[in-house]
């Protein structure tokens, strides 16, 4: 099961609920869950009721969650995100949020008040990415108290991670800047910082390779070679497996993105295991990992709907749709009342 933010951590403290300990319990069969993205420190928020894994509460938050999926015979990685750029100052106490460098995404980001536009970000000093290396670290450490199998590092936009990586976003001169070698380091330093904590075979990562900010200073070309960099550097690490997201690249058409063959394309430079995303259905997930690009395939929206994925993939069962209403916002609805095929279904 794929990441998937769903804004149901409705508290003052975003501590994750029980409603969210049933929600994740209900698609325990799935071979692995990756949690949604979650926050490592206060400072990384950049989008409303999303979980964090900073503060005591939050750990015995996911510990319950945990330990329905573990009783269920399912497995469970957290993944560890910061909004970087894309947040704003109703999430943080009126501070600006931190970038790599001085410069506005000009998108908008999801607060209590609603819909507001993005700001001009304080470009992160070298302390900022210190103090941010122990977040993740202190993230890492606490998500093996809360229970989790393994952590995920959100490396896709919107992540802190990403707009490193970004020729539109990182204007950086020091080390952190310029070259696809110093814009590589943030990322590589997060890795190393929380293998300190999880062994490499319980840490993954997850790329977006071809979407890009679609600003001046950034094409799908750079993109594409940047993340071709980044791929090749993660084989020197003994990863769980490199999730890669199929997304369409703003500025080609979608003929123009499918020629690039993503898989087929990283498949070549990543020598580790790879899960695969990104509009998948039974059947073209089969094809992919016949035709041996992808090791093990990852559903999103498919999950939202349908708990019972898993079963029924095997009966080639129908499938519930998913109302996107209530993707991001909302209560039970939408979240926990999917059902699950009936015993009458499961026997027809
Ligand atoms: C409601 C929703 C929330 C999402 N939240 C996250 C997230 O927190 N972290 C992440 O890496 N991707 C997130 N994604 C992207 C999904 O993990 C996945 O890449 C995308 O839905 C495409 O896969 P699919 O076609 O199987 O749904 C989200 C997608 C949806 C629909």
């Amino acid at each position: 099961m794929a990441p998937m933010t769903r804004g149901r951590a409705k508290n003052p403290g975003i501590i994750p609920t029980e409603m969210q300990a049933v929600y994740y319990g209900q698609r325990a069969s799935a071979g692995l869950i990756i949690s949604e993205g979650t926050w490592i420190s206060k400072e990384a928020i950049g989008f409303i009721n999303v979980p964090g894994i900073y503060s005591e509460e939050q750990v015995k938050g996911w510990k319950a969650i945990n330990d329905i999926v573990h009783q269920k015979g399912g497995r469970i990685f957290l993944q560890l995100g910061h909004a970087g750029v894309l947040s704003h100052p109703h999430h943080l106490d009126g501070e600006l949020p931190l970038g790599p460098s001085p410069i506005n995404p000009l998108t908008k980001s999801y607060t209590a008040q609603g819909l507001q536009e993005t700001v001009t970000p304080r470009e992160m000093s070298h302390e900022d990415i210190r103090r941010t290396l122990s977040d993740y670290r202190n993230a890492a450490q606490n998500a093996r108290h809360g229970g989790f199998d393994g952590i995920e590092i959100h490396v896709q936009h919107p992540s802190i991670l990403s707009q490193f990586l970004s020729n539109a976003l990182n204007k950086r001169t020091d080390q952190y800047g310029g070259t696809m070698g110093n814009k590589t380091r943030f990322l590589l330093e997060v890795l190393d910082t929380v293998m300190t904590v999880w062994d490499s075979k319980s840490v993954s990562v997850r790329i977006t390779p071809y979407l890009s900010y679609a600003q001046p200073g950034e094409t799908p070309d750079d993109c594409e070679n940047t993340y071709r960099f980044v791929a090749q550097e993660l084989n020197k690490y003994n990863l769980a497996f490199l999730h890669i997201v199929d997304r369409p690249e703003p500025g080609l058409s979608p003929e123009e993105h499918k020629a690039r063959k993503i898989f087929e394309t990283f498949r070549k430079i990543y020598k580790g295991t790879i899960m695969a995303n990104g509009g998948f259905t039974l059947k073209t997930a089969n094809q992919l990992l016949d035709d041996g690009y992808a090791d093990i395939i990852s559903f999103g929206t498919l999950y939202i709907s349908n708990p019972d994925l898993v079963e029924r993939f095997r009966m080639n069962a129908s499938l519930n749709e998913a109302d996107p209403a209530t993707f991001f916002i909302g209560d039970d609805n939408g979240y926990i009342d999917y059902p699950a095929l009936s015993l009458s279904e499961h026997y027809a």
